[in-house]
Parts: C-alpha cells; sequence; structure tokens
C-alpha cells in the first residue's frame, strides 16, 4: 500500500466540543502525521463543492447547513496506509453503528452531526487535497 496522504476535516460539532486535540491525537498515536492544517469556516458554495457527490441526495441540504454552521479543521495526514488507516479510526458513518473506541463513536451525536470527514479512497484524497491545499502547503515531514 505504501505511504499515502488523505484529507481529514474536524467538523463544526467536534470544534464546538473542544476535542480536536484528542482527534489529532488518535490521528498521531495511530502512526499518522499532520503535514498541512488550517481552520476555517467554509461558505456554502465550498461545502457545496466538497460534497458534490452527494448532490441530490435527501440529506444534501441539512449537510450544508451543518458543514456551514461553525468553523472546521482541515488537516492533511501522511503514513502507512492512510486512507484507510484514517477511515478506521473514524468509525462507521452512523456512529449508532461505529465500533467502540472510534472516533465517531466517542465524539459523534448523530449521523448528520459525525464529527469527523475522511477521504474513501486515494483518488478522493487527491481531489479532496487540492480542494482545500495549494501544493505549497504540504509540508515535507521526511
Ligand atoms: P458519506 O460520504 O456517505 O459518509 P462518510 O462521511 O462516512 O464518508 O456521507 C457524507 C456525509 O453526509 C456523512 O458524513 C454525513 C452525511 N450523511 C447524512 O447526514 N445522512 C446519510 O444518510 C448519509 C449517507 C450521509
Ligand atoms: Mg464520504
Amino acid at each position: 500500500m505504501g505511504v499515502q496522504r488523505t484529507l481529514s476535516i474536524a467538523k463544526p460539532d467536534a470544534v464546538s466540543k473542544n476535542v480536536i486535540g484528542e482527534i489529532y491525537s488518535r490521528f498521531e498515536k495511530a502512526g499518522l502525521s499532520i503535514v498541512a492544517a488550517k481552520m476555517l469556516r467554509l461558505s456554502r458554495e465550498q461545502a457545496e463543492g466538497f460534497y458534490a457527490e452527494h448532490k441530490g441526495r435527501p440529506f444534501f441540504p441539512a449537510l450544508i447547513d451543518f458543514m456551514t454552521s461553525g468553523p472546521v479543521t482541515v488537516q492533511v495526514l501522511e503514513g502507512e496506509g492512510a486512507v484507510l488507516k484514517n477511515r478506521d479510526l473514524m468509525g462507521a458513518t452512523n456512529p449508532k453503528e461505529a465500533a467502540a473506541g472510534t472516533i465517531r463513536a466517542d465524539f459523534a451525536e448523530s449521523i448528520d452531526a459525525n464529527a469527523v470527514h475522511g477521504s474513501d479512497s486515494e483518488e478522493s484524497a487527491a481531489r479532496e487535497i487540492a480542494f482545500f491545499f495549494a501544493t505549497s502547503e504540504l509540508c515535507d515531514r521526511v
């Protein structure tokens, strides 16, 4: 699999609960390094562009309302098998179905306020990293 990069977002619920540090700590303990990071409040245009693949689905308007409801942190994680490793740390989309000890099981309330985003493939990761970061903002850790 090799070293990969993946895009992670701590969503507005995680930021407002003050658990960003706990979430970053889980990444680091799992061997993922943060190679880029910023905090911002997404515009509706940004949120709709980022989640374009879900446009037209019934939950889309609520998802956009939620993602623009407060600041988020956006970070690029790097490490061995980073895409799947991050998805494993996150747990299932619906926190009620997320395995014990995962970020969503521990910090998320509901499927629509589920604490974190993570790219679902290397292709998505490339698109999502480029959505938020210029190449010059990605830091080499080696
Ligand atoms: P999705 O990409 O399917 O999940 P994941 O975040 O695990 O990759 O969906 C994107 C987000 O849309 C999800 O994190 C929360 C929201 N969502 C709902 O609110 N209801 C739903 O039924 C689904 C599938 C997603
Ligand atoms: Mg997804």
